[in-house]
């Protein structure tokens, strides 16, 4: 299959739009990251996607939508919470598990009883719902298991030839995916920090638990959270402590794997960069750490350049929790796949 890459003229659209009411898949540009789309009320459609990701069938999808006022036609029910959260926070990078309506093929929600939806906040994902006349299933638009796609390159060294076209729309802002928030259990459980921070989901709403896997940064309890995910190809380390001893680990850590002759990635912010520089490592810059927004829109690209000059081994540290930097840690500790050092305090 020849990929198109298409604009995002209204003309190109339209083409993209055609495509998608024809049972083929699209990727596009979300403000998070690109998104592999498909009709979410064709079943057909639904399991191309699987199968073009290369993902299990037990991992389920989220639906986008191109405005609140579509929610009734894919949830059972619309709970008050959900209306507030979604007057307050959509369009944007947050994601509600709901109660399934019965117009979403089972497929799409792995057989669950609730469905993954959201409203994306980037002007061409929702020309292209509003013009496709029904709701988008999209998964990050990566092969499973890879790193999320911030380009319409980066979704073209995964899927070309995999799927009918991609829409360029140029970097995505934001960079780590959307807050994934379950609102069908007692108290909202976040099962994914993403874009939108936990802080600005408890202002809103008070209560909000941690799903376990979150809290532990352990291996993903929730369907198809895998642990290794995100994953680059070079075996990546992820220290965990305050700074001063965060850096001298890396220093450490770092000069012996070049004594041993090694080829030494090293993901860094900006002021880490700076302490470490006189190291002979292979650097890759992340934004400055005041910048959490920043870091993170440059998380995924700076892992897949870092990766593609293949080192032996990559070196990073954990930023901390706070706003975006709990979206960061969670991906870099996905990343890690148990390879993380933590340092007692
Ligand atoms: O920012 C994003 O969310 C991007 C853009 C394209 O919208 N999409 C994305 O999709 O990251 P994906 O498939 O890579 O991640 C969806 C996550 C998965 O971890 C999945 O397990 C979870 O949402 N999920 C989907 N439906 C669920 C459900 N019914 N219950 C619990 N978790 C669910
Ligand atoms: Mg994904």
């Amino acid at each position: 299959m020849l990929t198109r890459i298409l604009t995002t003229e209204p003309a190109d659209i339209a083409v993209a739009a055609a495509l998608l009411r024809a049972g083929e898949l699209v990727a596009f540009p979300t403000e998070t990251v690109y998104g592999l789309g498909g009709d979410a009320l064709s079943a057909e459609a639904v399991a191309a996607i699987f199968a073009a990701k290369g993902r299990p069938a037990e991992d389920p999808l989220i639906v986008h939508l191109a405005d609140r006022s579509e929610l009734p036609r894919v949830v059972a029910e619309v709970p008050p919470l959900a209306e507030r959260l979604g007057a307050a926070l959509w369009p944007g990078p947050l994601t509600l598990i709901l109660p399934r309506g019965p117009d979403v093929p089972l497929l799409v929600t792995s057989g669950r009883a609730t469905v993954a939806v959201r409203v994306p906040d980037h002007p061409v994902a929702r020309a292209l719902i509003r013009a496709a006349e029904r709701p988008l299933a999209a998964p990050s638009a990566n092969r499973f298991g890879h790193t999320s796609p911030t380009t319409a390159a980066h979704v073209l060294a995964d899927l070309e030839g995999r799927i009918a076209a991609v829409i360029d729309g140029g970097p995505t802002p934001i960079g780590v995916e959307s807050t994934v928030l379950d609102l069908t259990r007692p108290v909202p459980t976040l099962l994914r920090p993403g874009g939108v921070s936990l802080e600005q989901l408890r202002d809103l709403l008070g209560d909000v638990v941690v799903g376990e896997h979150v809290a532990s940064r352990g291996p993903m309890a929730s369907p198809g959270l895998l642990e290794r995910h995100y994953a680059p190809e070079s075996l990546l380390w992820l220290v965990v402590g305050a700074a001063p001893a965060a850096l001298a680990w890396l220093r450490t850590r770092a000069t012996s794997e070049l004594a041993a002759g090694k080829h030494v990635g090293l993901l860094l912010t900006d002021e880490d960069a700076v302490a470490l520089a006189d190291l002979n490592a292979d650097c890759e810059r992340l934004g400055s750490n005041r910048s959490p927004e920043r870091i993170a829109h440059r998380l995924y690209s700076a892992l897949r350049s870092l990766d593609a000059r293949r080192p032996d081994i990559i070196l990073t540290r954990d930023l901390g929790e706070h706003g975006l930097a709990r979206a960061v840690s969670d991906r870099l500790t996905r990343a890690a796949a148990g390879r993380i050092v933590r340092l007692i305090e």
